[in-house]
């Protein structure tokens, strides 16, 4: 179904309108299953110069998303435009510049993101919200705090997109369709995160095949660092600014799993309590995604190396969370 006809439901909200922002709301939009798409940013007329331009594409890309564009203030004003709002995705803060770890942004997005939560949580009381602001794992953890939602209510965006870079270095390694190859990262978005080899796999010959029998541990070694590594070979390259086109598709993807509710598995940042022997604390791991946020946290049989750095790697995100309640 296309144009006029199909139906649409829901507000959805992207907060900041840098290139992930910006890059999240359009994708967003051009699903065609959202009412409307707002964009915000505390840049004077940024976000309403970005809606207007992307609402032109509109008749040539055929989408009927409306797109609406809001400054924001210091104090707050402008975000009754995401009153309402069934998703938010906060996407404010500093990216990295070369060089920079994730973590060296802590303590300036702590304060951004503090805020943007604050008033989220007064004008869209009932809103998943996806955060995908650095370091991610500490940023969830913070925005839960700062709006008091329930802890399902609240999830990060880092898994879809370690995973899929994960991926796209096993099908280029390989010379298979991306289509073709699974894999696994859980743990933190950051120096902790815990690639699942045991769990990849790659269709080959009308067969799933297990990754490490077709690679030699060495190998799969090489491509878990350079997932690790991935988004900082981003930022180098750029100089400027970091990523934006694959964690933009990994923010929306989820956003659409939220909205349409039907039972999508996808490794996110989640509320941990009790799964894998660990508990309290936000963290990479796959979880049903719908209606509500998330809905469960579901298990997947891990080795016992994978276990112990699972572990391990929950053990040092709950000791920067625990930093961030005073940022
Ligand atoms: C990345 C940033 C966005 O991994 O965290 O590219």
């Amino acid at each position: 179904m296309s144009g006029a006809g199909k139906p649409r439901k829901g507000t959805v909200a992207v907060v900041g309108a840098g290139f992930y922002g910006s890059t999240t709301a359009l994708r967003l939009a051009e699903y065609d299953i959202f009412e409307r798409v707002v964009l915000t940013d505390i840049v004077e007329g940024k976000p309403e110069g970005i809606a207007l331009d992307m609402n032109q594409s509109r008749p040539i890309e055929g989408f009927e998303t409306q797109i609406v564009g809001q400054t924001t203030g210091a104090n707050g004003e402008g975000y009754e435009a995401i009153a309402g709002a069934d998703i938010v995705v906060i996407t404010a803060g500093l990216p990295r510049k070369p060089g920079m770890s994730r973590m060296d942004l802590i303590e300036t997005n702590a304060k951004i993101v503090r805020g943007v939560a604050e008033n989220v949580a007064k004008h869209a009381p009932n809103a998943v919200v996806i955060v995908v602001s650095n370091p991610l794992d500490e940023m969830t953890a913070l925005t839960q705090l700062a709006t008091g939602f329930p802890k399902n209510q609240v999830l990060g965006q880092a898994g879809m997109l370690d995973t899929a870079r994960f991926s796209y270095f096993v099908a280029e390694e390989l010379n298979v369709p991306v289509g073709a190859v699974r894999t696994l990262t859980l743990g933190s978005h950051g120096d902790t995160m815990v690639p699942v080899p045991s769990q990849c796999t790659v269709e080959m010959d009308g067969e799933k095949k297990a990754l490490t029998d077709l690679l030699s541990g060495e190998k799969v070694e090489q491509l878990v660092t350079r997932t690790r590594n991935g988004g900082g070979e981003v930022v180098a390259l750029l100089k400027t600014g970091s990523a934006y086109f694959a964690p933009s598709a990994a923010a929306a993807r989820m956003a659409k799993a939220v909205a349409e509710d039907a039972g999508a598995v996808m490794p996110v940042c989640a509320w941990v309590d009790g799964q894998y022997g660990i508990s309290g604390v936000y963290l990479g791991v796959e979880a049903e995604v719908g209606a509500g946020g998330v809905k469960r946290v579901v298990e997947t049989d891990l080795t016992s190396s994978e276990l112990e750095a699972l572990q391990k790697a929950a053990e040092a995100v709950r000791a920067k969370q625990a930093d961030v309640r005073d940022l």
